[in-house]
């Protein structure tokens, strides 16, 4: 169980291996929650550098994700781009105890928050 700080956003479960789920906001774009084949959870705004593909429909290999639109390759822990391509999107705090994510309540808007939690219960990716 972590501090205060930390809001409970989902289960590990409930993202796929290797795939994102979304955290919808009402009023700043999606935040994407990607899972690698260890485990790891990284959460990136779910916005590609390049022209603002959607991240969350990439293919997740190691700690990188590849964009669906142009094939740019972000780092999750960083969001950056990979060299020779250039730029980075927002990436925000996220870990994972005892199988729950959690993300940091600072960087979320309770309103947000809890809109988030409930899409997520019923499945809204
Ligand atoms: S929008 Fe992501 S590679 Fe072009």
């Amino acid at each position: 169980m972590l501090d205060d700080n930390w809001l409970a956003i989902c289960q590990i479960d409930d993202i796929p291996v290797l795939g994102a789920r979304l955290l919808r906001r009402a009023q700043h774009a999606d935040i994407a929650i990607f899972r690698n084949g260890e485990d790891k959870v990284f959460a990136v705004l779910d916005r590609c550098p390049h022209k603002g593909g959607p991240l969350s429909q990439g293919i997740v290999h190691g700690e990188r994700v590849t964009c669906p639109l142009h094939g740019w390759q972000i780092g999750l822990g960083d969001g950056c781009a990979l060299s020779p391509d250039a730029g980075c999107a927002p990436t925000f705090a996220v870990q994972c105890d005892k199988r729950t994510v959690y993300m940091l309540r600072s960087e979320l808007s309770q309103p947000e928050a809890a809109a988030n939690m409930q899409a997520l219960a019923a499945g809204a990716a």
